[in-house]
């Protein structure tokens, strides 16, 4: 019986330079794709991974995060006394049992394998999952119950990767792989944004990770890798052959919404699996071809 999967941490203290103006003052996670937030879809998805306890590592903008998790009492008051019953439910059932969010700062973005290693002392001694709210994944069983999963079954590391074309690469931390049944796929290898000819593979790692604490031993050595960053991939590249260690093709759609096409892109999916405005929406779409 392995150790449940209870923490999550939601890195949010990236500069988010690809989504300038609008990530000036606030963290790109706070981006809405057709009304919530894309860090709300994040805390979601783990609650209903099982997720309990939500952690979060923040850099500017920390208030607007923290202020979206907690309990709004003048707009929930005025949307009770104006009877907007169902805006009321809308603010009042995305919020958690108190005492299950924390946050910590990282002080500066030093990459994310920097930022992951400050959750340390909150995560303690137990696995936990990591969740990049910019890749948005639309699936049916939620991407990280996918991984849980697979952890509950090998009791080791577990990533959510896809096949990319290999000129994007460079824009991945990559496989190197063994025994492969076509879903899951043992890792043998992990190397950070490989120009596409030194490629291992073409099957990448996307935001969503179950994570033994051991991981924190290797962060601790606080080496810079790839773009002058502390990344999480050679932290994790130094687990392999010591710890079980698997590669999931995930069922779903994943979104890249730190891009801005990748962003639009999830704003026109979501839109058009939403009973409510998918019939308005079309029909404006039609005055774009
Ligand atoms: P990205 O590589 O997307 O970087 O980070 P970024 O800074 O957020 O965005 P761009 O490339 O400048 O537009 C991947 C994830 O890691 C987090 C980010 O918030 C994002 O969720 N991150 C990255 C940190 O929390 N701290 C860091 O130091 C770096």
């Amino acid at each position: 019986m392995q150790k449940p999967v209870r923490k999550a941490v939601f890195p949010v203290g990236g500069l988010g330079t690809r989504f300038l103006p609008a990530t000036k003052s606030m963290p790109k996670e706070m981006l809405p794709v057709v009304d919530k937030p894309l860090i709300q879809y994040a805390v979601e998805e783990a609650r209903e991974s099982g997720i309990e306890e939500f952690i979060f590592v923040t850099g500017r903008g920390k208030s607007a995060i923290e202020d979206h998790f907690d309990h709004s009492y003048e707009l929930n008051d005025m949307l009770q006394q104006r009877g907007k019953s169902n805006a009321l439910k809308l603010v009042t059932d995305m919020l958690m049992r108190p005492g299950s969010f924390a946050y910590i700062r990282q002080q500066e973005p030093l990459g994310l394998g920097h930022a992951v290693w400050c959750a340390r002392k909150l995560v303690g001694d137990e696995p936990f999952a990591v969740i990049l709210a910019d890749d948005l994944v639309q699936s049916q069983r939620p991407c990280l119950r996918q991984l849980v999963d697979v952890y509950e079954e090998t009791g080791g590391n577990v990533v959510a990767v896809m096949d990319v074309p290999r000129e994007h690469t460079d824009r991945y931390g990559v496989l190197r792989t063994g025994e492969d049944d076509g879903r899951k796929a043992e890792v043998l290898g992990l190397v950070e944004k490989p120009k596409p000819a030194e490629a291992p593979s073409t099957l990448s790692v996307i935001g969503r990770y179950v994570l033994l604490p051991e991981v924190f031993d290797h962060l601790e050595r606080q080496e810079k890798g790839a773009g002058g960053e502390i990344q999480l991939t050679d932290a994790m590249a130094r687990m392999i052959g010591r710890h079980p260690f698997h590669g999931l093709r995930f069922e779903g759609h994943r979104f890249d919404c730190g891009d801005k096409v990748g962003f639009l892109e999830a704003t026109l999916s979501y839109a058009l699996d939403r009973d409510d405005i998918a019939p308005a929406f079309r029909e404006a779409l039609t005055r774009y071809r």
